[in-house]
């Protein structure tokens, strides 16, 4: 990330088990592996105007820290929690601290699945959501958040 840009900053974070995307259950996840869903993200930022920064853990407090973080720094936040989407009260709680739009993705339609995954910790603190358009969900949460911090 350039040190001087005067352009809008988002961060993306991936929740558990993401950085297996390709080998992960491709029929429900596709094939594309995280670093080229990353490339493209950062392609897509390039084109928008925006600073793109993405970030991956499999664990709950790393994401906690990581969302610590953004406060003062983005100007807006993609999260695909991933499992914790259903389970983390802790990274409800990190979200809910920053004064900024926040964007909810999953590849899948979560809806659609195990009644376990139809529940969110996040769903009713972010601005917008995206589920079940697989990998172009996050070009898709990319495009609507810089359109929502630019105006
Ligand atoms: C997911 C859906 C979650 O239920 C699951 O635990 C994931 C990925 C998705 O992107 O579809 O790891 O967030």
């Amino acid at each position: 990330m350039p040190e001087k840009s005067h352009h809008k900053r988002i961060l993306v974070i991936h929740g558990p088990n993401l950085n297996m995307l390709g080998k992960r259950e491709p029929a429900i996840y596709g094939h594309e592996s995280l670093a080229e869903i990353d490339a493209r993200l950062q392609e897509r930022g390039q084109e928008l105007g925006i600073d793109v920064e993405t970030f991956q853990s499999n664990h709950e407090g790393a994401l906690v820290d990581k969302i610590q973080q953004a406060v003062g720094i983005f100007h807006g936040v993609v999260i695909n929690p991933a499992a914790y989407t259903h389970t983390s009260a802790a990274i409800r709680d990190a979200l809910a601290m920053l004064d900024i739009p926040i964007v909810e993705i999953h590849l899948s339609n979560i809806y659609r699945r195990e009644p376990f995954r139809h529940t969110s910790m996040i769903a009713d603190i972010v601005a917008a959501r995206i589920a079940g358009f697989g990998s172009y969900g996050y070009l898709l949460a990319l495009e609507g958040l810089a359109k929502m911090i630019k105006t």
